[in-house]
């Protein structure tokens, strides 16, 4: 039997695969007839000049694919039944139904509305204003909370990754027996906890999210039902505001001043209204966005109100990593003594925001429902990065990371704030204390926000103003400056740019 077979003994691809392809594209395209007989591996081999060995691994190939099957005692034949038939749908012809079934018409469309057809959060989602999101971005970026990337440790990353991809274990290939995470990583999590935020939890009480978000969307599933109140910070982050209201909840605003949430302010509302507040969503260690720190005399009060009224307070400790001056003040996971705080942390600052790795610490009471609710949300995170984490953690390049990354974005913080101060002079006002990796600044000038990230956007330079992103702040000229993702050139070019548009 003569195949038109032609190998290239010196390409880089090998002959086991060349012969593999060869016999695939002869099988497909009909060169091969189905059911026909193929050479015995010895013929073939003599044929090509090649080893048994080779045409053996092929044939075993394409045989176990299903592109070829065996007989036993009299060879080795085109399979009837291609594999890729198998994997490819079928198109129908609506037309050769007959007239049995009728095949939908366009006609026949309910005339319901889209907001009718969906759930009450789905209508919420569909119909409400959402976020804006610019497709462009531009080539020195101030308005995402990145971290800086070229200082993550990859190498590092890549080898742990791949020493846990080469164990082959196969029980983690499978559905985890539990929702709450791979164990080892909260008990690493537990003593990180301990050590940097003064929060003693037991890894029972970890339950490994998707990230914050997802930290969130949980929460406001699990404790508000539509008319309730939840209390959030104004200005504050939107993803938390938008996920109760898409909820349906009721959303009161409580102002920020420059020691954090006006807790006076809340316990009058609270007061003021006879329904009870469900949920306060804070950012204690570093207020999104005037990066202010709660203050422990708030804090303590804060706790106290929530343990009297029995409403959960959601702390939001998105980047406490980065403090450049004093002791962090404790979380108010740690200061709780009447289980009302739910903590969430996330990996989204501190490594990258593309590992979707968070947590929830709960108090033990509502262990049982966040499990369940993770489970029902989408059984539980990945488990090969949780796998690669917890080593990390375990051996110290977290801790080492952090050191490096705070050093680094004290550096780029310290040239901001002079390059501003340099700048600007008494046209610029620095919110904030020494925390997180951005600023918010307010600037004295004649142009609106809108015109001056017009401007901003025309040279290159992307930015926005608190009053569109960071719910109504009355402030104008108010931005928020996220250098951590910047290079120093970066700060230093797009800053003397914006001198020039502001002034
Ligand atoms: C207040 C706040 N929480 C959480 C996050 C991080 O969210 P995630 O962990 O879902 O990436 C951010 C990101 O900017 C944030 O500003």
């Amino acid at each position: 039997m003569n195949l038109l077979i032609n190998l290239d003994p010196l390409s880089s691809v090998p002959l086991q695969r060349q012969l593999y392809d060869s016999f695939r594209r002869m099988i497909l395209s009909g060169e091969l007839s189905r059911g026909q007989k193929i050479p015995s591996t010895r013929e073939l081999a003599n044929e090509l000049g090649i080893s048994r060995t080779t045409v053996t691994a092929s044939y075993e190939d394409l045989l176990s694919e299903g592109y070829l099957e065996a007989a036993t005692g009299s060879g080795t034949y085109v399979s009837r039944q291609m594999p890729d038939e198998l994997l490819r749908a079928a198109e129908v012809d609506l037309k050769l139904d007959g007239d049995s079934v009728a095949a939908p018409k366009q006609t026949d469309k309910a005339e319901i509305p889209l907001s009718e057809r969906l759930s009450w959060y789905g209508a919420s989602l569909e119909e409400r204003e959402w976020l804006k999101f610019s497709d462009v971005e531009s080539p020195v970026e101030f308005s995402f909370g990145r971290p800086d990337f070229a200082e993550f440790p990859m190498r590092v990353w890549m080898q742990l990754h791949s020493l846990h991809a080469r164990k082959r274990s196969l029980s983690s290939l499978d559905y985890p027996s539990r929702s709450q995470g791979y164990l080892p990583l909260r008990e690493a999590l537990s003593a990180y906890l301990s050590r940097s935020r003064a929060v003693h939890c037991s890894a029972e009480q970890i339950i490994v999210v998707n990230g914050s978000q997802q930290a969130i969307d949980l929460v406001t599933r699990v404790l508000i039902d539509r008319d309730e109140l939840a209390a959030i910070e104004e200005p504050g982050y939107l993803g938390a505001q938008r996920a109760l209201i898409a909820q349906g909840a009721n959303v009161l605003s409580i102002p920020v001043d420059y020691q954090g949430l006006r807790v006076d302010v809340l316990k009058r509302r609270s007061a003021e209204t006879a329904e009870r507040i469900k949920l306060v969503y804070v950012t204690p260690s570093h207020q999104f966005p005037t990066g202010v720190v709660l203050s422990l005399p708030r804090r303590l009060e804060l706790l106290s109100w929530a343990a009297k009224t029995g409403t959960f307070i959601i702390e939001d400790d998105y980047d406490s990593e980065y403090r450049y001056k004093g002791r962090p003040v404790p979380a108010l996971a740690g200061l709780d003594k009447s289980n009302s705080v739910i903590y969430i942390g996330t990996f989204s600052k501190v490594l990258m925001p593309a590992l979707r790795i968070g947590y929830l610490v709960v108090p033990p009471q509502l262990v049982r429902v966040f499990s369940r609710a993770k489970w029902l949300a989408d059984r539980h995170s990945p488990l090969l990065d949780q796998q690669v984490l917890t080593d990390f953690i375990r051996q110290g390049h977290l801790d080492r990371h952090v050191r490096k990354m705070r050093a680094l974005y004290e550096r780029k913080r310290k040239l901001v704030l002079k390059t501003i101060g340099e700048l600007f002079g008494a046209h610029a006002q620095v919110l904030g204390d020494n925390a997180g990796i951005n600023v918010l600044v307010r600037f004295t000038t004649q142009l609106t926000d809108s015109e001056i990230e017009e401007q901003c956007r025309a040279r290159g330079i992307g930015l926005s103003s608190t009053r569109q992103e960071y719910l109504v702040t009355p402030q104008q000229g108010e931005f928020l400056l996220n250098y951590g993702g910047l290079s120093e050139e970066q700060i230093t070019y797009a800053l003397s740019v914006l001198a020039e548009i502001v002034l």
